[in-house]
């Protein structure tokens, strides 16, 4: 009666208690995130669903990550999200749960949740804004910004313009529209077969977004019925078909920590090096920003995600469960193609296969780093060059609009400390733009190197996620401003050209940074988060524990 009569208080009739499925729906909707802010409508289309296939829905909220708003960085709460909803759905007498995400963060925040509890889920994604069109071209959220940037930079552009423009650029409800980290995430959860066929790409203002959701709901109370959990999708070959697919769709570099992260959940063997050696036979067939040209509203007329995946054919593994209850292969067979400029035929793809997510290792990144070569300069992809140390990205941008400051084309910025417990939380500072005097000459490239990570709309031969971090005591907290350092990626190598005893040296007289916080979230954080090779989740928070809870206090 507890149980029965609070609830009542919401209207419900008692037909509702009859012993029908009860949907949780984990909405992270926030007018802080505005890349969420529509995810309340959509969690009313879930609704009918889950009523129209007899289930029993209730909305929670879980907490929303906007990308632009937060701070430090929205990585940082990542875990906070994924560890708060994973309680609340434990906690709550839930027998399955859609989730409602949209913003880079809450993608994957939502899918660790979700892996750790154990029951049966779907995911949501909010969609991708409206192309941006600006001036008669159509302009990407993110990718446009950093090109905005350097050209105000450079004189290019005036502030009034700018400001013009950023209402052109975001037009319409939904998350960023370039294949960045949100439109990634959105596909990797597609790709996982944790969201339905076409979710990744109906923009969010598309009536069929709102359909898909309806379905979604009908979908979760069958995989109820059917007790069909998240282990049973998120398997090994399931992280095998997404990290291909990334390749295959030039998706954001933060995949990699994202996917891991989930993977450790579920106690899938996942590492760094699966993210190079998968898809050095798979090439990239979607020429969308930040590699190419075209946007999410374009790749949805051309056929979606489903398209890319009957590309690929045999290089997924076609018999992978997805959400359907159908294999990836039965749900892509009759896919079509309707724009070959967007999503190009594997035989003739928009850049040839090895060209994806490179993974460099040497004394300078011993754990690893990882370089998104689509995003590159080709010529800077082998090259040696005297460094320019800067400890936070702060530090550079004071000086980067200096005339005289010592840097030309062959330098490489090195913009440390900006690592999980580096900065804390790992931040997109690792594509600083160009030094001042450099873009006014016309250089648009240069080689950077970073612990922490750049957003998924960006470009430029950056070298990210160098681990172990310099904060962490990485090799990279030891250079100095005039090393030289060589960048090999075909041979996969990152490498400081300074002896080892002068190393040792220069180890022996280094000191960590000071704590960044002595309380609260970021001192929990920063003591237990994990370097970015193993995905960035807190040591005590991999694996999973379930749903059942210990004791009922009632
Ligand atoms: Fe939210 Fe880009 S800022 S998806």
């Amino acid at each position: 009666m507890n149980h029965r009569s609070w609830m009542r208080s919401q209207g419900f009739t008692s037909e509702v208690f009859d012993g029908r499925p009860v949907i949780g729906i984990a909405t992270t909707w926030s007018e802080l995130a505005p890349c969420n802010v529509h995810l309340h409508r959509v969690a009313e289309s879930v609704k009918r669903g889950v009523w129209q296939a007899g289930g029993f829905p209730l909305e929670f909220p879980a907490m929303a990550l906007g990308e632009t708003l937060l701070r430090p960085t929205a990585m940082l709460y990542r875990n906070l999200l994924a560890m708060e909803a994973e309680e609340l759905i434990r906690a709550n007498p839930l027998d399955g749960v859609v989730l409602l995400s949209g913003c880079d963060k809450t993608t994957p925040g939502l899918l660790m949740a979700a892996a750790s509890v154990g029951l049966p889920a779907i995911m949501v994604t909010g969609g991708p804004k409206l192309n941006g069109k600006y001036q008669g071209t159509d302009v990407g959220s993110g990718t446009a910004v950093w090109r905005w940037e350097e050209d105000l930079l450079a004189g290019r552009m005036t502030q009034e313009e700018c400001a013009f423009a950023e209402g052109c650029m975001s037009r319409s409800d939904g998350h960023c529209m370039t294949m960045g980290t949100a439109s990634t995430m959105a596909s990797m959860a597609e790709a996982l077969g944790m969201q339905l066929p076409y979710s990744a790409s109906w923009p969010a203002v598309d009536s069929r977004r709102y359909e898909t959701a309806q379905r979604a709901g009908q979908v979760i109370v069958d995989l109820v019925e059917h007790d069909v959990t998240p282990a049973q999708i998120m398997t090994r070959e399931a992280f095998e078909n997404a990290i291909r697919v990334n390749a295959a769709i030039g998706g954001s570099t933060n995949a990699v920590v994202h996917l891991l992260a989930i993977a450790g959940r579920l106690g899938v063997p996942l590492e760094l090096d699966d993210f190079d050696t998968l898809v050095r036979d798979v090439p990239t067939l979607v020429n969308l920003q930040p590699s190419g040209k075209y946007l999410m509203e374009d790749f949805c007329y051309a056929g979606g995600l489903p398209a890319v995946m009957r590309e690929l054919g045999g290089l997924l593994h076609g018999g992978a469960l997805t959400v359907t209850r159908h294999t990836v292969a039965e749900n892509v067979r009759d896919a079509p193609c309707w724009n070959r400029d967007v999503i190009m035929p594997l035989g003739q793809p928009f850049q040839p296969a090895g060209t994806g997510t490179a993974v460099l290792r040497g004394n300078l990144a011993p754990d690893g780093a990882v370089i998104k070569q689509s995003a590159a300069s080709p010529h800077l992809l082998k090259h040696r060059g005297r460094a320019l140390v800067f400890d936070s990205p702060e530090a550079y941008h004071e000086v980067a609009a200096d005339p005289d400051l010592d840097a030309d084309e062959d330098t490489v910025l090195v913009i440390r400390y900006c690592g999980p417990k580096g900065y804390p939380g790992m931040p997109e500072t690792a594509n600083v733009p160009l030094p001042a005097k450099l873009l006014k000459r016309g250089v648009r490239d240069m080689v950077r190197i970073c612990d922490g990570r750049m957003s998924g709309t960006a470009y430029g031969t950056v070298v990210l996620h160098v681990a172990p971090e310099a904060a962490a005591g990485g090799a990279l907290a030891l250079v100095r401003t005039g090393d030289w350092i060589t960048l090999d990626v075909p041979a996969r190598t990152l490498t400081l050209d300074v002896p080892d005893d002068e190393l040792a040296a220069r180890r022996a007289v280094w000191a960590p940074p000071p704590p960044a916080a002595v309380r609260g979230w970021t001192w929990l954080y920063t003591r237990h988060v994990q370097q970015a090779d193993t995905g960035c989740d807190l040591d005590f928070l991999t694996g999973a524990s379930g749903h059942q809870v210990g004791r009922d206090s009632h």
